[in-house]
């Protein structure tokens, strides 16, 4: 750093505290980002980025200068604007665990300045309301608080920051409010000003329609599948309206990852607490338990019983760009192979699984993973997977199954190929598909 006092700093190098820390620096800020793990600063400091984000280790390297690294609580509260970027990962009673929140809080020195908490974590409506009361009883009423949810998805996290569809800035003073705003002023985006309730309630609302938006195909998709339609197609024509939208209509084996599963609990559990029983939402994350489930029963319908068979799981990270394997569907579905006797093998290309997962074997290449396999399963859509219907891989299985669960390939090419083709919500047999005279053909042939 060029030896000035920072102009922000950031609570928390994980995703958020990276991309933010780094994001910040690239719009010209001196930013100081601070981690409690010695290691993870080590690394930081030595250029090692902990994560694997496009984009963001060309950020790093590129605003050096203007972006540090410190275990030290005394650099990082020197910044007028302090953004807190911890976990607030799940408790056993799928509340938040703010604890990490609460060491930030509790630990801010008496501040001579005035400064700004600004909290980027996803955290209960009713927090900003509990840390302003714990702030004043502390005597440090001229640190504000400003909540400034994020939005920024695993994979494509640079580009969310810096091309956002809008902010959240939810504040107690217009001051704090317009403090935090300015910081974003070089990005033109809309920004929403609201509460601080309102806008700890923006963060949680949003993700749970997301995962609403999923929940529903999927389950659409399963009708699709029990009445000869196709998801895809019925997607496509959903999503073209302009009050639906469409994004977010990509059906598949369902949601994992660090945000979507916590906070979908995060809020149901806060409504139940508050005396609501958040119906819609206990059935959109129970669609996606079964969904993740529903592969088994695919797999069986073409396998018979899985003891003994081969299945290659092709991808493991929750979803593809990233190496995070937080609740990725991936861990269930190996763990439910395993269990039904099933031999694994399995590939990814940046995520290492060598730590939650046992007994399965860990394959450089598709093509390994997939050979002497029973069925290949793409879990996540990795762009190398798109290639998969091919020659070598076929002759390389011991029997040529793709069970699809991204929707990844082409289902006439695959088929043309020559493998058995399943996906999801899409017509399982090829005869579906066919003109009404070939099928006939084809019926008489069988
Ligand atoms: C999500 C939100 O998209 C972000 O806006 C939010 O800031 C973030 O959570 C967070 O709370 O921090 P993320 O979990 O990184 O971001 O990834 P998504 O792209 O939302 O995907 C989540 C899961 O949904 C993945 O497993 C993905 O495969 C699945 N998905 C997504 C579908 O199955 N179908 C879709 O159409 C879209």
């Amino acid at each position: 750093m060029s030896g000035e006092k920072p102009a922000i700093g950031v609570f928390g190098a994980g995703w958020v505290g990276l991309v933010t820390g780094a994001c910040f620096a690239e719009l010209g800020h001196e930013v100081v980002v601070r981690d409690v793990l010695p290691e993870r600063v080590e690394a930081l400091q030595a250029g090692h980025l902990p994560l694997h984000e496009p984009g963001l280790a060309e950020l790093l390297e590129r605003n050096g200068e203007r972006l540090t690294f410190t275990t030290e609580l005394d650099e990082v509260v020197s910044a007028p604007i302090m953004f807190v970027c911890v976990g607030t990962p799940p408790t056993y009673s799928g509340d938040a665990d703010l604890s990490a929140v609460w060491t930030v809080v509790n630990h801010l020195p008496s501040l001579e300045e005035r400064a700004i908490l600004v909290m980027k974590s996803t955290v209960p409506v009713g927090t900003g309301e509990t840390v302003r009361s714990a702030l004043d009883a502390r005597g440090l009423a001229h640190v504000g608080y400003v909540s400034n949810p994020e939005f920024l998805s695993e994979g494509s996290a640079v580009r969310d920051f810096m091309s956002p569809d809008r902010l959240v800035v939810g504040a107690f003073t217009e001051a704090d409010a317009g403090a935090v705003a300015a910081l974003y002023e070089p990005l033109d985006a809309p920004i929403v000003r609201a509460d601080v309730a309102s806008a700890e309630m923006i963060k949680l609302a949003a993700n749970a329609f997301l995962m609403t938006r999923i929940s529903f195909i999927n389950e659409i998709a399963n009708v699709c599948e029990a009445t000869g339609a196709d998801v895809e197609q019925v997607a496509k024509g959903i999503g073209l309206d302009h009050r639906l939208g469409p994004h977010f209509l990509r059906a598949g084996i369902g949601w994992g990852g660090s945000c979507f599963p916590k906070d979908g609990v995060a809020l149901k559990q806060l409504a139940s607490n508050s005396g609501y029983h958040f119906q819609l939402l206990n059935a959109v994350i129970e669609v996606n338990e079964l969904q993740k489930r529903r592969v088994i029963g695919k797999l069986e319908k073409h396998l018979g019983k899985l003891r003994g068979k081969t299945i290659a799981l092709l991808g493991l990270a929750f979803k593809p760009n990233t190496d995070d394997l937080r609740e990725a569907p991936s861990l269930v579905l190996a763990s439910r192979l395993l269990a039904e006797g099933a031999e694994v093998r399995t590939w990814d290309p940046v995520a290492d699984a060598s730590n939650v997962l046992q007994g399965v074997t860990f394959c450089d290449s598709v093509l390994d993973a997939v050979t002497g396999a029973d069925a290949a399963v793409i879990v996540t859509e990795w762009d190398e997977l798109k290639t998969l219907a091919s020659e070598e891989v076929r002759t390389a299985m011991r029997r040529p199954l793709i069970l699809d669960g991204r929707n990844l390939l082409d289902p006439e090419q695959a088929r043309s190929a020559g493998f058995d083709y399943e996906g999801i919500g899409r017509a399982s047999s090829p005869l579906a598909s066919l003109p009404e005279t070939e099928e006939r053909e084809h019926q008489l042939e069988a």
